[in-house]
C-alpha cells in the first residue's frame, strides 16, 4: 500500500497527540511527537543551570545543542513511544508545568529548531509516518500528503490539561493552566522562526465539541482519502 506523511499540526493541548499516536498504531506508522523533542531538550538546560529564571544562556546551549540526542523508544505494554534524552527515559519529566513554562523560549530558538527540523526530516525520510507539532505541515515536511491544522478553544484545552494533570497526581490549578496555554499560543504565534500557522493545503479540524472517538474516526477518514488519491 502506498505510504504516505501526515503532518499534524495545531494549538497547545488540543489533543493532536492522542489522535497522531492512535492513527499511527492502527496504520503501523512511526509515530513521533516533534513537542516532546523541545520539551526534551527544555530540560536539558533546566537540568544543566543553562536557565536563569527565564532567560536562557544561548552560547552555551549553542555548543551543547550538538551533544543532545533525543530518541524514542516503543514501550512494549502501551506500544506507544517514550522519549529518552542522551538515552535516558524522560517522559515524565518533560511533562512538567515546569517544562511547559519554559519551552516556548526554547522553541523559539533559530538554532535549536534548525537542529530538530533536521532530525526530524531524517526521522521521515522514508515516509510511513504521523508526526505531530506546530510547524510540520509548513516546515518540517512542507510536501507531505495528508496535513491536519487542530484547534480548539484555550478554555476546553486548559480543562483537558487540567485533567490529565489530575490524573497524574500532579497539583494542577486551572487558572495557572489557562494562562500558561494562551501565553504559550501567544508565543508560538507570533515567533519569528517558524510561527504556528495553517499550512494553505491543511484541513482544518476544530475538536471543540469532538470526543476522542469521532475525532478518530475523522481522522481516519481522511487518511483512507489520502492513500487512495
Ligand atoms: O505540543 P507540545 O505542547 O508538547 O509542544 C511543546 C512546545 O514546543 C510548544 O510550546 C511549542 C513547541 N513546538 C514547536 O515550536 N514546534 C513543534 N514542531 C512542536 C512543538
Amino acid at each position: 500500500m502506498k505510504k504516505i506523511t501526515i503532518a499534524i499540526d495545531g494549538f497547545a493541548s488540543c489533543g493532536k497527540s492522542t489522535m497522531a499516536k492512535d492513527l499511527a498504531r492502527e496504520i503501523g506508522y512511526i509515530y513521533i511527537d516533534s513537542g516532546a523533542m523541545y520539551r526534551a531538550v527544555t530540560l536539558y538546560c533546566i537540568e544543566n543551570g543553562l536557565f536563569n529564571g527565564k532567560e536562557v544562556n544561548t552560547a552555551q546551549l549553542r555548543e551543547e545543542i550538538k551533544n543532545i540526542q533525543i530518541t524514542f523508544t516503543l514501550d512494549p505494554e502501551t506500544r506507544r513511544p517514550r522519549t529518552q534524552l542522551n538515552g535516558k527515559d524522560v517522559e515524565e519529566r518533560i511533562r512538567t508545568m515546569e517544562v511547559s513554562s519554559r519551552v516556548s523560549i526554547i522553541a523559539a530558538i533559530d538554532f535549536v529548531r534548525a537542529a530538530l527540523v533536521e532530525q526530524q526530516q531524517a526521522m521521515g525520510a522514508d515516509k510511513g509516518i504521523v508526526m505531530d507539532g506546530r510547524d510540520i505541515g509548513t516546515t518540517v515536511f512542507p510536501n507531505a500528503e495528508l496535513k491536519i491544522f487542530v484547534t480548539a478553544s484555550p478554555e476546553v484545552r486548559a480543562e483537558r490539561r487540567y485533567k490529565e494533570l489530575q490524573e497524574k497526581g500532579e497539583t494542577a490549578d486551572y487558572e495557572e493552566i489557562l494562562a500558561n496555554v494562551k501565553e504559550r499560543d501567544h508565543i508560538d504565534q507570533t515567533r519569528e522562526v517558524s510561527p504556528l500557522r495553517r499550512a494553505d493545503d491543511a484541513l482544518l479540524l476544530d475538536n471543540s465539541h469532538l470526543t476522542i472517538d469521532e475525532q478518530k474516526q475523522w481522522l481516519a477518514e481522511q487518511y483512507r482519502k489520502a492513500i487512495q488519491a
